[in-house]
């Protein structure tokens, strides 16, 4: 199992790393990053040793490289999922399969992606689009027969952690900057406080549970910028909590801030965990875990190369 890695920032790097760490399974024994590309062009190499360095076009390095697997860990672009949109188009028509923690390409165009997947018979996979690596998207795989009615979910860490702060009593401001100095939240942390990250990540879990096509655009968003102390300090004195949460039941699909009472499991999410709750009709289920953080991202991308090498 080829791989060439786009991409070789915090995410890309800690990739590398768990890959190279061939007790974690036995699958691993026969995969090796041949590429590896960054702002710098590409570096070919042997999974250890990355020395030739050459200016080359993004396209031309799936050529160049002929990778069985291509790993997207490039910046998310959300004006058209460039360049990565392109280069899954271009390695899935060649029968390469794909694995991203980029959830931008998705968010906007799942249906483009999975329909040229299908055609050339190769995968798409992207546990670490949403929840990193928390199994979301590949907890549906392991529930066949159920018929979920429902899901919902804490899908951003750095908004969940302000209304945390906010509970404990900091002003939005102060609970804000306590998380970028904790490296939670961007420099520019709008796409997190206005819910357009937690948007794209409901959407696609959203195709994924409910066998929808819809984009980021189909999604309602609100984010946490008109929730004040006054309204938390009243829903403390009331025994809930605001959370901004991210829902979908296949037909409507938002995200917003909602009052959650103490015997929802999401109550006693806290601080940057993420969480995801799936009702059907056999029962109801809930994950809890890290939405973030480059190693947890990583482990969402090794563990669908793992399961791809199992298929
Ligand atoms: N960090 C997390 O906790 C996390 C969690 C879940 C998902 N993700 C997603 O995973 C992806 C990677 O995140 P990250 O934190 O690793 O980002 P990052 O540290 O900024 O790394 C991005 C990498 O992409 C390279 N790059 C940027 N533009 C490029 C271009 N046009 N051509 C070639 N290479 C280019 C950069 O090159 P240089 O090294 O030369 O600058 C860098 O190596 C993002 O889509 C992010 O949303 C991240």
């Amino acid at each position: 199992m080829k791989i060439l890695l786009l991409g070789f920032g915090n995410v890309g790097k800690a990739f590398r790393k768990l890959v190279n760490e061939k007790d974690r399974a036995k699958e691993l024994q026969n995969v090796k990053i041949i590429g590896i590309v960054n702002s710098k062009g590409l570096m070919i190499g042997d999974n250890e040793n990355f020395k030739v360095d050459k200016k080359i076009d993004l396209l031309q390095a799936i050529d160049e490289v002929q990778p069985d697997v291509i790993v997207d860990m490039l910046p998310a672009n959300y004006n058209n999922g460039e360049p990565s949109l392109s280069l899954y188009l271009n390695a899935l028509h060649k029968g390469i399969h794909v694995i991203t923690t980029n959830k931008a390409p998705l968010a906007l165009k799942y249906s483009e992606i999975m329909k040229e997947a299908e055609k050339h018979n190769a995968k798409v996979l992207f546990q670490g689009t949403v929840m990193s690596g928390t199994p979301s998207v590949n907890l549906y795989k392991v529930m066949p027969g159920q018929r979920v009615f429902r899901i919902k979910g804490i899908l951003n860490g750095t908004t969940n952690y302000i209304l945390t702060k906010m509970y404990e009593g900091l002003d939005y401001n102060s609970a804000l900057k306590e998380a970028q100095d904790k490296g939670y939240a961007e420099r520019d942390p709008e796409l997190d406080i206005n819910g357009f990250d937690a948007a794209g990540k409901i959407s696609i879990l959203t195709n994924v549970y409910f066998g929808k096509n819809i984009t980021i655009h189909d999604v309602k968003f609100e984010g946490i910028k008109n929730i004040n102390n006054e309204l938390i300090n009243k829903t403390r004195e009331k025994g809930t909590k605001i959370k901004l949460i991210a829902y979908s039941d296949g037909k409507e699909t938002y995200v917003k801030p909602l009052e959650i009472d103490k015997n929802d499991p999401l109550y006693n999410v806290n601080g940057v965990l993420n969480a995801l709750e799936i009702e059907s009709d056999i029962q109801n289920t809930t994950i809890i875990g890290p939405g973030a953080g480059p190693i947890n991202a990583a482990y969402g991308a090794l563990s669908d190369l793992i399961l791809l090498i199992r298929t």
